[in-house]
């Protein structure tokens, strides 16, 4: 047996970033139970069975191969061959696996695994049951606590940073369920093991809780940090997204919200006409109904106003991830207007994913896919991401060309937004995101855009 850590503790505690961080400085792997109970919670799901329906859910078992990879140190959970890591983690799918961690026949399903991948290496476990029933031997056991509104509070911070619009209320309210079912569940309950040191993060700062648990875990196995091998890169296949269907297109949103959204913005535009020479061409080239992806060159800030205005349906927009750590009036009003961070350079599967979502409930997505914003008004080479957008979507991309007189957008000045016509991934064939095909999207996507700057 490696060296073997359990790590307990309620929902939100910090757990998984802790573990990471440990996982990383000690050279163990770190294993995210938590991921596996979500993974079958989805499978159910997806398979339409409710997460209450205990006898459906055993029944189902038997169709779901769970299995964990690790991919450049990352744990990756495989469903039937297919990585769920990213779609297992919304408000729905927690509060399923929160429902089917209570069944013991689930809980044996996974232990196993569990058990297998702690006899072959040194890993850091999380979970609620590692160090009272998984790893009862472990060396170290932590049982990682903090007040449940400190952990709503963090969780309701992250949920923020993705755009979600549940409320601090909304997110306590879940925690305090989720606690209730995990500590009253006949099987396995949560509960700290005797022998566990407890740790309450609630004042703690993350390298604070991560210095202790690292201190303690040395102390007790003698373990020193390690550098870390960093995994020879393999070529990184494109992000898998067989399982994710097309954007369904056409929702109607909520009509007294429109209305307002349309009073609202035409007030706006009123506003803007005053301060800016502000001209549409191309208007007719704008889609009437939402689910629709704008790609734009980007000037200033304020481009997303400009586009939104010249569209009955409300946009969400994605913004570069640096921009959320601003003000905090300036990250409320981005919020706003519908932004939602990525983070750019990689493929950003939580920003990826909330495209999808946006899409599908009948908003449009704004895109600038030069990724940054540009002081001369000439076009750069712009990324594949909003080819890879559009293609698994199979949604049209409207270009769009923002043009300022003179350098910056100055009072009075004129302000041109052109509208090009739609470029539909299906008319250019292209129904796969191959890397060929995503490069043609882009090329076409990008030449619009140029087109329609001058
Ligand atoms: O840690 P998490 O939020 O990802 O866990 C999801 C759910 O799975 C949580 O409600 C409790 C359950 N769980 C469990 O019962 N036992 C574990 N070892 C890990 C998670």
């Amino acid at each position: 047996m490696g060296i073997n850590v359990a790590l307990d503790g309620p929902s939100g505690a910090g757990k998984s970033t802790i573990a990471k961080k440990i996982a990383a400085r000690l050279g163990y792997i770190y294993v995210d139970t938590g991921a596996l109970y979500r993974s079958v919670a989805y499978y159910t799901v997806s398979q339409g069975i409710s997460p209450d329906d205990s006898k459906k859910v055993i029944a189902a078992l038997e169709g779901c191969k769970v299995g964990l990879e690790y991919r450049e140190g990352s744990q990756c959970v495989i469903v039937n061959g297919e990585d769920v890591s990213g779609k297992i983690r919304t408000p729905e799918i927690s509060m399923a696996a929160s429902k089917v961690s209570a069944i013991p026949e689930v809980r044996s399903f996974l232990f196993d695994l569990q058990k297998d991948i702690a006899a072959k290496n040194d890993i850091i476990m999380d979970g609620r049951d590692i160090g009272t029933v998984v790893l009862p031997d472990a060396q170290v056991k932590i049982f990682l606590t903090a007040s449940a509104e400190e952990r709503a509070n963090r969780r309701f911070k992250e949920l923020q940073e993705k755009g979600d619009p549940s409320t601090y209320e909304e997110v306590l309210a879940d925690i305090n369920q989720r606690d209730y079912n995990d500590t009253h569940r006949e099987t396995a309950p949560l509960k700290k093991a005797e022998d566990a040191i407890e740790v309450d993060s609630t004042s703690m700062t993350l390298e604070e809780v991560v210095s202790h648990i690292a201190g303690i875990i040395t102390e007790k196995t003698g373990a020193a940090p390690v550098k870390v091998k960093k995994e020879k890169k393999e070529r990184k296949p494109l992000l898998d997204f067989s399982g994710v269907e097309p954007v369904k297109r056409g929702k109607k949103l909520n009509p007294v919200k429109m209305f307002f959204y349309t009073i609202l913005r035409y007030m706006v535009l009123g506003g803007f006409k005053i301060a800016y020479n502000l001209k549409f061409e191309g208007k007719e080239n704008v889609p009437k109904d939402g689910s629709n992806i704008f790609a734009s060159n980007h000037r200033g800030y304020v481009d997303p106003v400009f586009i939104s205005l010249a569209c009955r349906v409300p946009n969400t927009f994605m913004a570069k991830e640096e921009l959320f750590h601003s003000k905090k009036f300036f990250v409320w009003i981005i919020k706003k207007f519908g932004a939602f961070p990525v983070e750019r350079g990689k493929g950003d599967m939580q920003a990826i994913n909330t495209s999808f979502e946006k899409l599908n409930s009948g908003r449009n997505l704004v895109i600038f896919p030069e990724g940054t914003r540009s002081h001369d008004g000439k076009v750069g080479r712009g990324k594949t991401g909003v080819a890879l957008i559009a293609a698994v979507a199979q949604c049209p991309v409207i270009p769009v060309g923002i043009n300022y007189q003179g350098e910056k957008l100055k009072f009075r000045k004129k302000v041109v937004i052109r509208f090009g016509k739609p470029i539909s991934p299906e008319q250019l064939k292209i129904t796969t995101p191959g890397a060929k095909e995503l490069k043609l999207l882009r090329t076409t996507i990008m030449d619009a855009i140029v087109d329609l700057v001058h």
